[in-house]
């Protein structure tokens, strides 16, 4: 995480979005600083998580945001959705309802909100936000960045540079898409301890690794804040760190990919940061350290329930049968 200095107008802003498998996660972000200039709203995502569902949570969240910072129409809002994201359409949906796949987000997002829209897979840009401001700051080489929520998220970095839309999440092992083992929700899912789900993680990051040969994974999401159950357990054979941005990652970067996205037709994508927030001392705060208690929506603290709104099983949780690699191995 950046320092905490005073909060100053260092430069562009943005409205990020994280959309997830249990949560939507939105901030207005200081670009430059890769920091959050709001609180953090989270509000639960829509069941059936329909795309017409799921954008009128977002384009609440939006106008929300917008208005409690004083933001002008021209700042635009990034969408990070858990599936690839080409050409502003969402072309695979894992862990979203299905008719999300060929749903034209941005053009439908651009219609609801009337701003500057993007998208992008979010752990795109969960990894963005992380070589930029995070662990993964000046890393040469092939960076592999992973974020283990409901699904298990992929981004590739090659100095720097992100290789988008990878889906190492959708791997087969032991006959089995790879996330169903591997990301948090797994574990607490088939209600395994952390060495067990460690075992079924490492295998995964294993097979990765054969097929590339990264000089760096770096593992993000909630399950980060509790990277000393299970980094020094893996036996994958490059180094392995923990992300540092944890739970504002994916909003930083998709914030980011709004703020440098080309203008279709219109001016400039990013407005300047205003010089006083218009309506509340709370947004110029970061929300990783502040909590807004006037908002029933505003998200406390990263150590808060998990971002994914995963429950946490104690550490010494049954080892279950269900495929474990350390049971399957035998
Ligand atoms: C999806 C990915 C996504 C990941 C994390 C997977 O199920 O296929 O696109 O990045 O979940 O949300």
């Amino acid at each position: 995480m950046p320092e905490d200095t005073p909060v100053m107008a260092s430069g562009r802003i943005a409205i990020g979005i994280d959309v997830g498998g249990s949560g939507i996660k939105a901030a207005v972000v200081d670009v430059e600083a890769g920091r959050l200039r709001s609180v953090r709203l989270r509000v639960a995502t829509p069941s059936p998580s329909t795309p017409e569902a799921v954008l009128a949570s977002v384009a609440r969240l939006v106008k929300r945001l917008a208005r409690s910072s004083g933001l002008g129409d021209a700042t635009p809002v990034g969408i990070g959705l858990p599936g690839v994201a080409l050409g502003g359409i969402l072309k695979t949906a894992a862990n979203l309802d299905p008719s999300w796949v060929d749903f034209p987000v941005v053009e439908r997002m651009t219609q609801m909100i009337k701003r500057p829209v993007s998208i992008i897979n979010d752990a795109d840009a969960a990894g963005i936000a992380e070589m930029r401001f995070g662990v993964g700051k000046d890393q040469p080489g092939v960076v592999i960045f992973m974020t283990l929520g409901t699904g298990l998220g992929s981004g590739v970095f090659v100095d720097g540079k992100l290789v988008p839309n990878t889906e190492f999440g959708q791997m087969e092992i032991r006959g089995r898409v790879a996330e169903k083992r591997s990301a948090a929700a797994a574990r607490t899912r088939r209600g395994l301890s952390w060495k067990a789900w460690t075992a079924d993680l490492d295998e995964h990051l294993d097979r990765i690794q054969q097929l590339m040969w990264p000089n760096l994974m770096i593992i993000g999401g909630g399950v980060s804040k509790n990277a000393d159950k299970f980094v020094p357990r893996l036996t994958v054979r490059c180094p392995v760190v923990a992300a540092q941005l944890r739970n504002d990652a994916g909003i930083i970067g998709a914030a980011i990919v709004a703020a440098e996205a080309p203008p279709p037709s219109a001016p400039a994508h990013a407005e300047p940061v205003p010089a006083a927030p218009a309506t509340s001392g709370a947004v110029a705060e970061p929300s990783d350290e502040v909590a807004e208690p006037s908002d029933e929506v505003a998200e406390p603290s990263d150590d808060a329930a998990s971002s994914d709104g995963i429950p946490d099983p104690p550490d010494d949780a049954a080892t279950s049968g269900e495929g474990a690699a350390s049971d399957a191995a035998g």
